[in-house]
């Protein structure tokens, strides 16, 4: 028994594989294995009752032994293996892929509506956010006294300039850029003084539409701003207009849309009417235009100051504007990383 001990420990720290292991397996512990044979070797008739308990036992102690070596012989073996694999370069491998984070949903509506544009010849400014008073109120018809600067609370500068209140301050420096014909749209950052709650925002986004050429009528208007709708929302969206008034457009409309949220049942984000304002638009003021450099007895136009932030909310079912500058990943996760 000693001896096999010897033999099968020097097999065992041969064996390079597990194939090997299992053919030392057999040839020791198998049906006609050597320590399986040992029993067979003895005439236990020639023993005595004590002689036939030790051989009981020391054979016992063998084979649980030789099972025993076997084992971490395996274990040993499968150990090597599986760090020789990992070691191994496989050049089929796709490559870790990297997580890359995702596009703000108004960084993706305005990608989307750029494209829209773009595809009707518009073309793309953006603006400053801190304005001078004089392109966010005057030169948009809204002189120091008028009523309408009460309808945007401003964030003032200790400078005397201003947080733009809206995209529209951008209209006359356009204009004074690039004069007539003109077809731009410039999204961007604006903010107001405002109380926050799910539907309002002191920091939000707008897209701002410009367009001037010779006869441009309201027909024009309504034509680009159902196509874009058409395109943004793939469906069948419910609009409807209403005379709107802003200093800076004759007429002015208001073009809403039915709330996406709740399909028009209203909820929290409507403030339960139903209806979303996504489109104050109208006929460029003719004083805007002088303001601007172009004459307005060649030349007329329309302006639309799309909500891009409520857009964005309405195309992706986004019930609290909030979520947009929280910078919560579990929300932003939820975004594609391109268009
Ligand atoms: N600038 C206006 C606002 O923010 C919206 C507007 C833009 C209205 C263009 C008419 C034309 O309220």
């Amino acid at each position: 028994m000693e001896e096999m001990k010897t033999r099968l420990t020097s097999d065992l720290a041969q064996a390079a594989s597990l194939d090997e292991l299992e053919k030392i397996r057999v040839a020791y512990l198998g049906k006609k294995g050597s320590i399986t044979n040992l029993s067979r070797s003895v005439d236990f008739g020639k023993l005595s009752p004590e002689e036939r308990k030790d051989f009981g036992r020391r054979f016992n102690e063998i084979k649980l032994w030789a099972e025993e070596a076997l084992a971490q012989a395996s274990a040993r073996l499968q150990a090597a293996g599986a760090s020789q694999a990992a070691g191994a370069v496989d050049l089929t491998l796709p490559g870790a892929r990297r997580s890359l984070g995702s596009l703000h949903p108004i960084t993706l509506v305005q990608m989307e509506l750029e494209q829209i544009f773009q595809g009707m010849s518009f073309i793309i400014g953006t603006g400053f956010h801190v304005e001078r008073e004089y392109y966010n109120f005057d030169a948009l018809n809204i002189p120091g006294d008028h009523p309408a600067r009460e309808m945007q609370d401003t964030f003032w500068l200790t400078n005397g300039m201003l947080m733009r209140t809206h995209t529209s301050a951008n209209q006359v420096r356009m204009l004074e850029k690039h004069g007539a014909p003109l077809r731009a749209i410039f999204p961007g950052r604006c903010f107001r003084y405002e109380n926050v709650d799910a539907s309002h925002e002191n920091t939000f986004y707008q897209l701002e539409g410009l367009m001037v050429d010779k006869g441009i009528s309201i027909a024009h208007l309504i034509g680009v701003m159902k196509a874009l709708l058409d395109q943004v929302f793939h469906q069948d969206v419910k609009v409807r207009l209403r005379p709107g008034y802003f200093p800076f457009v004759e007429p002015g409309f208001e073009l809403d849309c039915q709330c996406l949220i709740c399909g028009g049942d209203g909820c929290k984000t409507c403030k339960h009417s139903g209806w979303i304002e996504l489109l104050p638009c109208g006929m460029v003021h003719p004083r805007v235009l002088k303001f601007g450099g172009v004459d307005p007895m060649r030349y007329s136009g329309f302006a639309f100051g799309l909500g891009l932030t409520r857009l964005a909310m309405m195309k992706y079912g986004i019930p609290e504007i909030r979520l947009m500058n929280s910078g919560d990943v579990r929300f932003l996760s939820q975004f594609p990383a391109a268009v």
